[in-house]
């Protein structure tokens, strides 16, 4: 049986952004390679929970190699509130989800998550419950049929389910291998490379395992949990997963009521957001990454950052290419106010933000720049379409700025005063 490798790590430390003291979640443990990089990358403690047990077993060494760092929690995600508070765990800095099945589950035969070993017709990550066999030996017909449609978006589920119907007539489908061997009596091998089984054996084991529950729950989980400036980062691998997790975090940063995508107030973060998207579009993993390991090759990471809740005090500061002029935009310790005495001349500027500043964001939203927590300098992370920031930061128009989840933010212009 061969490892797992960790997808998008780089991605995932540099997004959670550990810190010494810091308390932070993995809530897929699995084979622990994320739960080493988080420990690696601060002084921080780290809960992990899996609902494999064998992925708590198989933790243990880990757990000796952190000592007093690294707890591990047997049970399912969508549970984490109350497994925490078992723990007596109430808050979180961080909490990190790497969603689906690992490569110890997938390339052991046993388990029944994969056709390309024969095996039971298993698929149950917790190993209790019913089975995928249970599944497709007592649905009805039409449920069956529903069940891959709906978690497999199979457009061929009423054939397979019909055959399915008629095999287990038979002999009750009990291995990997003949399930397989039934669909693709429906669905021949195409010029995709996909194997035919591929949708139906996803639909299973999102059915079996409740996939789509467990993420829903674990979302609203992980957001009442996090401190603030606390992350919530997620790399799902379909789209199904990966909808959920974008509504998600849509709702929870207030950008659901865009009435266009051109109009900038559907782009501006609600006034009561408690949350502020750290990637407005998914992150993909790099070529390299996909080349090298392609199981990474559909993940798609997005992360979200709880607002701070203090009207703390934060500053931006910028100042003209010569460096001469300096103004400061300080957000008075109200929370809801910020002063803009930015006086500097249009044209070329560089600008800087002190440490502190939790949110700066562009006019058209925060699609591109943004200043996440520690951070002193901006960041451009996507293709900007409303400003253009090149970068040195040199051609900078208009701000909107904000200061914590009670504050709408205002927009400004860099001659100074309100765009
Ligand atoms: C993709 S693997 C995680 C791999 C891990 N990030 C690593 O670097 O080794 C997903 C893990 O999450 C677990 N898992 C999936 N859904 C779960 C749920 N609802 N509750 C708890 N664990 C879950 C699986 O059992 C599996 O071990």
């Amino acid at each position: 049986m061969s490892g797992h490798v960790p997808v998008m790590l780089a991605e995932i430390v540099a997004q959670l952004a550990p810190r010494d003291g810091g308390v932070y979640l993995d809530g897929t443990f699995g084979g622990g390679g994320y739960a080493r990089a988080i420990l690696d990358s601060a002084a921080c403690t780290l809960w992990a929970i899996d609902r494999d047990p064998d992925a708590i077993e198989r933790g243990a060494s880990l757990v000796a190699r952190y000592p007093g760092r690294l707890h591990l929690l047997h049970g399912p995600f969508g549970d984490m509130v109350d497994l925490l508070h078992g723990a007596g765990v109430t808050a979180l800095d961080g909490v990190v989800l790497d969603l689906g099945v690992s490569s110890f589950q997938l390339d052991d035969p046993s388990r029944g998550f994969s056709f390309r070993a024969d095996g039971p017709l298993d698929m149950r990550m917790g190993k209790h419950g019913p089975t995928a066999a249970d599944l497709v030996n007592t649905l009805a017909e039409r449920e069956l049929a529903d069940v891959l449609f709906q978690f497999g978006e199979e457009r061929a589920s009423r054939r397979i389910a019909r055959a399915i119907v008629a095999a287990r007539a038979d002999a009750p489908i009990e291995t990997t291998g003949r399930l397989a061997e039934i669909i693709r009596g429906v669905l021949p091998p195409d010029r995709s490379g996909i194997h035919p089984a591929t949708r139906s054996f996803q639909a299973l084991r999102i059915r079996v395992n409740d996939e789509l529950g467990q993420i829903e729950r674990a979302l609203s989980a992980a957001a009442s949990l996090l401190a603030p400036e606390g992350r919530l980062v997620v790399v799902s691998f379909h789209s199904l997963e990966d909808r959920l997790v974008k509504r998600f975090m849509i709702d929870a940063t207030g950008r659901a009521a865009a009435p266009s995508r051109h109009d900038p107030r559907g782009l501006t973060q609600a006034a009561d957001a408690a949350f502020h998207l750290l990637t407005p579009k998914a992150l993909r993993p790099t070529e390299a990454e996909t080349q090298a390991n392609p199981r990474a090759r559909s993940a798609r990471l997005r992360a979200m950052q709880r607002l701070s809740s203090t009207g703390e005090r934060n500053a931006a500061t910028m100042k003209d290419k010569s460096g001469d002029r300096r103004r400061a935009l300080q957000a008075p310790g109200r929370a809801g106010s910020v002063a803009m005495p930015v006086g500097a001349a249009r044209g070329h500027q560089d600008l800087r933000v002190d440490q502190g500043f939790r949110a700066l964001r562009v006019d058209q939203g925060s699609r591109a720049l943004r200043v996440d927590q520690d951070s002193r300098a901006l960041r451009v992370d996507q293709d900007f379409r409303a400003l253009r920031v090149d970068q040195d930061f040199r051609a900078l128009r208009a701000l909107h700025v904000c200061c914590d989840s009670r504050t709408p933010g205002r927009d400004m212009g860099l001659n100074g005063g309100a765009a």
